[in-house]
């Protein structure tokens, strides 16, 4: 007998059920007409006076398509379709207007994403293919969805990859979250993932064919920083020589991240507070309300309530912000997933650098499993990257991996020769050495003092965040040169 999985079994099903359509209108006689070719057409009619009936109908049975007429007491069929885009709910809706509403009607789809238009009164022949189209629409989103939810349960959901119990929790919390239109706040230490699992939230939203927008705050100059999320007008300051829509704009309809949220001034939180309450920006220099449709995600590394507590992020913008959070766990909490994660970035970088390198050696896995992964992920990832333009084929051997993983951390050279850890875990510098390779030997010290945590360890040095950023782009630029040089002359 041939043996199926659930998720085959759920196809079966929605397949095999006649479909439901739901009828929303006041109109008695209306009603009855549509619930009569409704049933003639071989569907299950259930009917509902108004957009309220209509959700509670929605909250209780599994609808494939909606029929509704657009003005009607207690709440009207644009209010409806708000609604049902606010919860996620992407079962296709037609939508009947009076004599003469195309214009209107145009603007529904658009802007309310219903599935069509009717002109009342409905006609059989014309309800029968619209409806066709939309109740095959709304199985394949099922479908689609199933699919997305067996390959979470098996290690993967979009880009992302973690079969680990904490991962499994946050694939979980990303699928119940992305339907709506609700603000996320993703926390977790630096390189755990936090923006691959704002794009995740994105794609599978319903605005996954609208851009997804992200922008650092600590990376942007305070001096700009409002013109880059609202936009300006020409000539709203010296050099704004054309209209720029900003972010919130160039987001509208999908979904904008706004990263490391504890960075932004104070007084910009206030406005994007405001924002947030209303869904309207004005351009700098400008005097226009522009309407924005945005989902909000916010993304840091710092301790968010000790960023609230030290009055560094506004207490009001966090509780908005902190409708839904994700926190992501450091990758020395869910060990399990180091090998899955080596598996898929190996596949990604051998595709990407022409290797055909085959997984890990044991030596390798075990030197993993037992490393504790301050820069988690991203990490990985580098020290990956490196293995398998080295090996370029078999497996990752340990001499494949950069020379501070062959011995114990404590005796790592940092930045050697210019200085290195004692067995005591103090810095030890050599005399003779120029002030900015002793900076960047301290920087990196401190750094990995700090868990790799940016926001601490800018405090620690007592510099700005922003300073921070600069100096350690500046040393990946440096160090990746080295790197190259180091590879263009290394083996074929
Ligand atoms: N679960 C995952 N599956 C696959 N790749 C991942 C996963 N998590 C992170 N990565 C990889 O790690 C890198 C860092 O991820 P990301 O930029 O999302 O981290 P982050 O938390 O935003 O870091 P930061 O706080 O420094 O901005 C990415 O290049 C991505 O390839
Ligand atoms: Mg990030």
């Amino acid at each position: 007998m041939a043996r199926h999985s659930r998720i085959e079994y759920d196809l079966m099903r929605s397949q095999s059920a006649p479909a439901r359509v739901l009828i929303v209108d006041d109109d008695d006689r209306e009603r009855d007409d549509l619930n009569t070719i409704v049933t003639e057409l071989g569907y299950t009619a259930e009917v509902a006076e108004n957009g309220e009936q209509a959700l509670e109908k929605l909250g209780s049975t599994e609808v494939d398509a909606i029929v509704t007429d657009l003005i009607m007491p207690r709440m009207d069929g644009f209010t409806l379709l708000r609604s049902l885009l606010d919860r996620g709910d992407l079962t296709p809706a037609i939508v009947l207007t009076g004599f003469g509403g195309i214009r209107e009607a145009v603007s529904i789809v658009h802007d309310l994403r219903a599935f069509w238009f009717l002109e009342k009164p409905a006609q059989r022949a014309a309800l029968d293919p619209l409806l066709e189209r939309a109740i095959a629409q709304k199985r394949l989103m099922v479908e689609a969805e199933n699919l997305k939810r067996q390959l979470g349960r098996e290690g993967q959901l979009e880009d992302l990859v973690g079969t680990s119990e904490p991962m499994q929790r946050v694939f979980s919390l990303i699928q119940q979250v992305a339907p709506t239109s609700t603000c996320v706040l993703i926390t977790g230490e630096s390189g755990t993932g936090k923006e691959r699992v704002a794009n995740a939230i994105h794609r599978l939203s319903p605005r996954a064919n609208a851009p997804f927008v992200a922008i650092n705050c600590a990376a942007v100059p305070e001096s700009i920083i409002e013109s880059e999320l609202f936009g300006h007008e020409k000539g709203a300051f010296t050099g704004a020589i054309r209209r720029q829509p900003g972010c919130f704009e160039q987001a509208n309809r999908g979904t904008l991240l706004l990263d490391e949220i504890a960075e932004m001034p104070l007084a910009m939180q206030a406005k994007l507070l405001r924002v947030l309450e209303d869904s309207k920006v004005r351009r700098l220099g400008g005097n226009e309300e522009i309407s924005v449709d945005v989902r909000v995600v916010a993304a840091t590394n710092r301790p968010i309530e000790m960023a609230v507590k030290n009055k560094v992020l506004r207490e009001d913008l966090y509780f908005r912000l902190n409708v839904f959070n994700i926190d992501l766990p450091p990758l020395r909490h869910r060990k399990q997933d180091i090998g899955p994660l080596a598996d898929a970035l190996i596949r990604l970088l051998n595709k990407r650098n022409d290797c055909r390198v085959t997984g890990l050696d044991p030596e390798v896995t075990a030197l993993f499993m037992n490393y504790s992964w301050p820069g988690n992920v991203r990490e990985l990832r580098n020290i990956l990257e490196r293995a398998v333009i080295v090996a370029r084929e078999g497996p990752v051997l340990l001499q494949h991996l950069p020379p501070s993983f062959h011995v114990p951390p404590a005796e790592a050279p940092i930045a050697a020769p210019v200085a290195k850890v004692d067995d005591s875990s103090h810095l030890v510098l050599e005399p003779g050495k120029r002030l900015p390779e002793v900076e960047e030997a301290y920087i990196r010290f401190t750094l990995k003092h700090a868990n790799n945590n940016r926001a601490r360890t800018a405090d620690i040095l007592g510099i700005s965040l922003r300073t921070l950023y600069k100096r350690l782009a500046e040393m990946a630029a440096a160090e990746k040169s080295a790197n190259s040089a180091v590879l263009a002359g290394g083996p074929k």
